[in-house]
């Protein structure tokens, strides 16, 4: 089996990231960590993955002018990498057509919701002003709709009652590193067609606002 080539994209704490490599520890996981990218250079992830003699690079967003700018030197840096698939864990981005068109179809994102529930930022508040009982997370493909690519797989979470955003947080990251070595698994295993309707840029009329 050839594994899949896989870089790793954070922001800060990596905790997914570092579920991901343990899980590519295994020879018989089919995809290999060869680099972990983060945008911030203080990012906590950059020393374990460093420790695990993982090759970590830094793009400082600050250094750049424009997102494109920044996406453009990004994307340079994946494609010298000779990667097949790039994995997202907690990377704090909005990416442009710079960086999704070419990797279409191979990167996936890790969202700490139930998609397409709560999509964006602050989905524990959200779920828990909502009331709901059931939460969870996804793992998605990335397109240009935030949170809005074809799922992979999800795991779901029982809201108990007393909950905080941060006691539903950290009973949700338990399952994120469970469910994200699956789903990785999973992308690395079955190919994904970039040209299907999913991965299709909707017409400027069918946008909600
Ligand atoms: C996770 O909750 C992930 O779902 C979200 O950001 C958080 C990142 O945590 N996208 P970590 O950096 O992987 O520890």
């Amino acid at each position: 089996m050839k594994r899949k080539r896989v870089g790793v994209l954070i922001s800060g704490r990596g905790s997914n990231m570092a579920a991901l490599v343990e899980a590519a520890q295994d020879p018989a996981y089919p995809a290999e960590i060869v680099c972990v990218v983060s945008n911030r250079p203080d990012a906590a992830g950059l020393k374990f993955a460093q420790g695990r003699n993982i090759s970590t690079h830094v793009i400082d967003h600050k250094s750049y002018a424009t997102r494109e700018a920044f996406d453009a030197a990004l994307n340079d840096y994946l494609q010298s990498q000779k990667l097949d698939l790039i994995a997202c864990a907690g990377f704090m981005r909005v990416m442009t057509s710079v960086l999704l068109e070419p990797w279409a179809g191979k990167m996936i994102n890790i969202h700490p919701s139930l998609l397409p529930l709560y999509k964006g930022t602050h989905a524990h508040e959200r779920a828990l002003a909502d009331g709901v009982k059931v939460h969870g997370c996804s793992v998605h493909y990335v397109t240009d709709e935030l949170d809005g690519g074809p799922v992979i797989a999800r795991a779901e979470v029982p809201v108990l009652p007393g909950d905080t955003p941060e006691t539903l947080a950290a009973r949700v990251l338990v399952e994120e590193h469970k469910l994200y070595p699956k789903a990785l698994a999973m992308a690395a295993t079955m190919e994904f067609n970039p040209n299907s309707s999913s991965f299709r840029r909707k017409p400027e009329s069918s946008k909600s606002n």
